[in-house]
């Protein structure tokens, strides 16, 4: 079997086009939708991600800024430039770049983002009533990962491996698809076995960041397989699945870079949209 390609810049293309039309249609009520992006220190790959943040929900009509603070920034800097932000009626979503150097506690900073502000959904209120069912911010790599396996149809009754268990992605997916109907297993580097275990799964989502963990020979024939990993090798970024031989087994799979890359970006903008909608709604 050759795998269909789940192109994350195509799918993204379409979202983003829906989006923008309600941007429109936000505005043509006094309503623009603002995102404001804060990063501490010049780190490249942080840099990068920010500005094509920035870059894209300019792209759809929203207005976006960028407070780009020094690398030796204290946290009480960091936190009085959230406050700010927070006051600021006219920023409806603020998103802090992670990590943060050390000096500043990122944790400090995620719980100080006013939570109807907190598009990423990385603050603890947000992810409390993410697993309390209510109307929250979804972080957005998960939202992405969901937007993809609709390409692929239902969930419903399908056995998934979650391949990594992180507060920003692992666990959010494993709670997403659970709501769904599928029936998850949140794997991580404790799990026994793990990569002899996933020839039972019809899904496979990796996010750990190890580049050839999983190959072909360890997918089940059919198997839909997306891939989170992000890594760089040789100037150039490589997922978690080796491709070539994954794509032989598969149905489904993404490609690194352009499978869920653009759809993180997306759902910040999807997020930043939602923020500008229920300030408006809950005034
Ligand atoms: N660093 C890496 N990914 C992300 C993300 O999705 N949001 C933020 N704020 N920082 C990140």
């Amino acid at each position: 079997m050759t795998a269909e390609l789940l192109n994350g810049r195509e799918i993204a293309k379409d979202y983003r086009a829906g989006l923008q039309s309600e941007v429109e249609k936000l505005k043509s009520q006094g309503i623009v939708p603002n995102l404001t992006v804060v990063i501490v220190g010049n780190d490249g790959a942080s840099l990068s991600y920010v500005r094509s943040k920035n870059k894209a929900a300019e792209k759809i009509g929203m207005e976006s800024s960028i407070v780009h603070l020094d690398e030796d920034t204290s946290e009480e800097e960091v936190l009085a430039t959230v406050e700010k932000l927070n006051n600021d009626d006219k920023v409806n979503g603020i998103l802090v770049q992670v990590p943060l150097p050390d000096q500043v506690d990122e944790n400090k900073v995620l719980e100080a983002i006013a939570p109807h502000k907190d598009v990423d959904g990385f603050s603890p209120i947000n992810i409390g009533r993410l697993y309390t069912g209510q109307r929250t911010f979804v972080p957005c790599t998960p939202l992405g990962v969901m937007e993809l396996l609709k390409h692929t149809g239902s969930l419903e009754g399908k056995t998934v491996a979650v391949v990594g268990r992180s507060h920003i992605v692992g666990q959010p997916v494993a709670k997403l698809l659970t709501d769904q109907n599928a029936t998850v297993t949140l794997m991580h580097s404790r799990t026994q076995n793990m990569v002899e275990q996933l020839k039972n799964f019809d899904v496979v989502v990796s996010a750990v960041g190890k580049p050839g963990l999983i190959t072909g020979a360890d997918l089940k024939e059919g198997a839909i397989v997306i891939d989170v990993g992000n890594t760089v090798v040789d100037e150039k970024l490589v997922g978690d699945v080796d491709f070539e031989s994954a794509k032989e087994v598969a149905s489904y799979i993404t490609p690194v870079p352009g499978g869920v890359g653009p759809l993180t970006i997306t759902m910040v903008l999807n997020n930043t949209l939602l923020a500008a909608k229920w300030h408006n709604e809950d005034k």
